[in-house]
Parts: structure tokens; C-alpha cells; sequence
């Protein structure tokens, strides 16, 4: 009995390790909305210094590209791109993928 709880015990833990692991992994998507819209729109909108920028304005292949590791550093807003920790970028890319142009839920407008 008390192995049976044991191994139970283990399993749990086990899980929830490589479930939060997982998730750093993949970035939050809600962060990352929240983190594009403080740390890039101010370019990326209509009428500013650069295009445009929304999830929807690629697809999720292109997507993967943009944030391929390193790729950033050919981007002419790289400095903006170093002020973020790691972290951040794969948050801004979950957002990215997950509202791709097509994804199942792509973003609608702003
Ligand atoms: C100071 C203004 C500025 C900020 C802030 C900025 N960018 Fe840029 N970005 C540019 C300019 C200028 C270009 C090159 C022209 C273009 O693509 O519009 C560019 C290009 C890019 C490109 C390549 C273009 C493409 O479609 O493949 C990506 C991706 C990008 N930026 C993402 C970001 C992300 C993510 C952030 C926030 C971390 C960010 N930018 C913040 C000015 C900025």
C-alpha cells in the first residue's frame, strides 16, 4: 500500500515537472500579446516606422522562420529584440503561432 502511494507520489510530480517544462518551452501566448504590444507596436503599426505587424499577417512555416534561433540578428530592430530575455521572445512567438493567418483561431484585427 504505502509503494502503491509512493509511486503514485512520484508519477504526480513527474508530471507536473514536464508539464511546466513543456510550457516554458512553448512561451505564453498571453504574455506574449501583452510584451509585442509594449516592446514592438510602437514601430510595427500602421503609418509607423516599420510594417505593420500582426499574428495574421503570416502564416505559422513563416512564423517559424522569423523566430528561428538567431535570425533576429539580421532584423534592422535587433537592439529591440536584445532588450527582451529570452523568455519574452518565445512568449512573443507563441502569440505569433498561435493567431497565425493559418492557425485555427487567427488574430482578427488589433
Ligand atoms: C524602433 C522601431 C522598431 C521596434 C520597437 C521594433 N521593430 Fe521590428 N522592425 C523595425 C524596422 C524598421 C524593420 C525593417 C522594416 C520592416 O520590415 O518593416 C523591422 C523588421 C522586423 C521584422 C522583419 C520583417 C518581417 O516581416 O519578417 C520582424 C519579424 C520584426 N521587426 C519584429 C519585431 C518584434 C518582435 C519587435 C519587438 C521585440 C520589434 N520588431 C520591434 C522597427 C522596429
Amino acid at each position: 500500500m504505502k509503494r502503491t502511494i509512493l509511486t503514485l507520489v512520484s508519477l504526480a510530480l513527474i508530471l507536473v515537472f514536464a508539464g511546466s517544462l513543456l510550457a516554458a518551452e512553448k512561451g505564453n501566448s498571453r504574455k506574449g500579446k501583452y510584451t509585442f504590444r509594449k516592446g514592438c507596436r510602437d514601430c510595427h503599426v500602421e503609418g509607423g516606422k516599420a510594417q505593420e505587424m500582426s499574428p495574421a499577417n503570416k502564416t505559422q512555416a513563416q512564423w517559424d522562420t522569423v523566430f528561428a534561433k538567431d535570425k533576429y540578428k539580421e532584423f534592422p530592430c535587433k537592439a529591440e529584440w536584445d532588450k527582451l530575455t529570452p523568455e519574452d521572445i518565445s512568449d512573443i512567438y507563441a502569440y505569433m503561432y498561435e493567431h497565425a493567418f493559418d492557425s485555427p483561431s487567427p488574430a482578427k484585427c488589433k
